[in-house]
């Protein structure tokens, strides 16, 4: 079985080397593996909640497009795309909307910090909060369900969320699925060993705490100045150093191969000095990121390549988002007029299709005919021209009535090769059938 894989990133910042190695690198990999069909996209209509600076938006989700292309994803392999480009998102949206209890939203951390911040401060509990914080987690489920994702790999602080996306998953299932799951329940999915990567201070490296070390901004010059700042301890070359007490060896490690990391703490526990200890962190990440800065250079350089692979993303997106939208409007009794009714006129059809049918028609001699023919499609009977369509019509309508006492009288002919008795036995099934209907019609009345 495919699992599916999905994850959402909020284009509001530029991403740093925590995100590269929390998020970026492992959803890469993982999507290299069998079996495995992943969704990566650029939560761009989630970014306008947070934030209000269309440029910064723009330059954002630009940035972090390059940075997952530049960082080696494969987009053969998996569908990569902006929400904004696919409307079945926000349709499913407000389906979504019309199942989701208000209190559950009442519920959402996010949203909760935002009100008791206003207490704290004395405002309103309202205060600055829009409606778009207050549906934040409806949205992230419709982005989530419209995929049927299994797995959506996200930080701790958006576990709430994929469990609220369950519960509506659940609960439009219960409403709308008539028994059948129209919806698969996600799982979040946190990978603990490379969750979180220390920032300069050893705090969690954030944005909000700012103690990042850039990914690709500033060259490699950003990179070595970030890397100095790293608190350490005061032990000097010579001491020896307890490398695990060093979140310094934390960052080391999240680039080392096995080798390099035992190396690096013998080394450090020799006495290694803090200096030399950070040049060899600055060479190592440098190794590994440097390549990848380069093309990311040479992307953010040239848009319009970004733009077109997104587009092709979307479009992929789309080829699973628009059918299953289209189901998902059946279930809520969004349906086409037409389906009923033209279901019926196929199934008039196909009742029809078994006895003989008159066809009137005019050619392209101005001229009025019609012609009989079997079930089978065998042409039987062919009229002469009629200058007017009506006295075709009224031929027509008595041979319905009569049958076959009329083919004496109609000016008409049999067509090559059918015998006469083979036009009696037609015109006197259409006449039951004829009779049938009329009969059927006046029951219902
Ligand atoms: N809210 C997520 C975050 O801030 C981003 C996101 C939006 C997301 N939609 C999603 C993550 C769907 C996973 C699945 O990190």
């Amino acid at each position: 079985m495919t699992v599916r894989v999905l994850t959402g990133i909020t284009t509001t910042g530029t991403p740093h080397l925590g995100n590269y190695v929390g998020a970026i690198r492992p959803a890469i990999v993982a999507s290299r593996e069998a079996g495995v069909e992943s969704y990566f996209f650029l939560a761009d209509y989630h970014a306008l909640i947070k934030c209000d600076d269309p440029d910064r938006i723009e330059r954002s989700r630009l940035e972090i497009a390059a940075t997952w292309l530049a960082a080696g994803l494969d987009t053969q392999r998996v569908t990569f795309y902006r929400q904004s480009d696919v409307p079945e998102i926000t349709e499913l949206n407000w389906l979504l909307t019309c199942v989701t209890a208000k209190g559950q939203m009442n519920r959402a951390h996010a949203y909760k910090a935002a009100v008791d911040a206003n207490g704290v401060n004395a405002e309103d509990p309202d205060a600055g909060i829009t409606m778009g914080l207050y549906c934040y987690p409806i949205l992230m489920a419709a982005d989530i369900l419209l995929f049927n994702a299994h797995r959506v790999p996200v930080g701790r602080d958006q576990v709430q969320h994929i469990e609220m996306a369950r519960d509506v998953a659940q609960r439009f299932n219960h409403t709308f699925g008539k028994g059948r799951e129209l919806f698969v329940l996600p799982q979040a999915e946190i990978e603990e060993s490379v969750a979180t990567l220390p920032g300069l201070d050893g705090r969690k490296m954030s944005k909000s705490y700012d103690n990042t070390v850039p990914l690709f901004d500033g060259g490699p010059k950003a990179l070595k100045d970030a890397i100095a700042r790293i608190v350490t301890d005061s032990r000097l070359p010579g001491e020896p150093k307890d490398p695990d007490s060093a979140h310094l060896v934390t960052i080391h490690d999240a680039f080392a191969d096995a080798a390099t990391r035992e190396a690096f703490r013998a080394d450090l526990r020799a006495g290694l000095g803090w200096g030399d200890a950070k040049q060899r962190v600055v060479k190592l990440i440098e190794y590994h990121v440097g390549p990848m800065r380069e093309r990311y250079a040479q992307l953010v350089a040239h848009p319009e390549q970004i733009e077109e692979v997104l587009q092709a993303g979307a479009a992929k997106a789309r080829a699973v988002a628009t059918p299953f939208l289209t189901e998902l409007r059946q279930a809520v009794g969004l349906r086409t007029m037409v389906a009923a009714p033209q279901a019926k006129a196929a199934k008039a059809q196909a009742v029809k299709a078994d006895v003989p049918a008159f066809k009137q028609y005019r050619e392209f001699d101005g001229q009025f005919y019609f012609k009989l023919t079997a079930a089978d499609g065998t042409l039987l009977l062919q009229s002469q021209a009629f200058a007017e369509g009506r006295e075709a019509g009224t031929w027509v309508k008595r041979f319905k009535t009569d049958g076959a006492a009329v083919l004496a009288e109609a000016p008409v002919s049999l067509a090559e090769g059918v015998a006469r008795d083979m036009a009696e036995a037609a015109l006197s099934a259409l006449q039951a059938h004829e009779a049938e209907l009329e009969a059927s019609k006046a029951a219902k009345g």
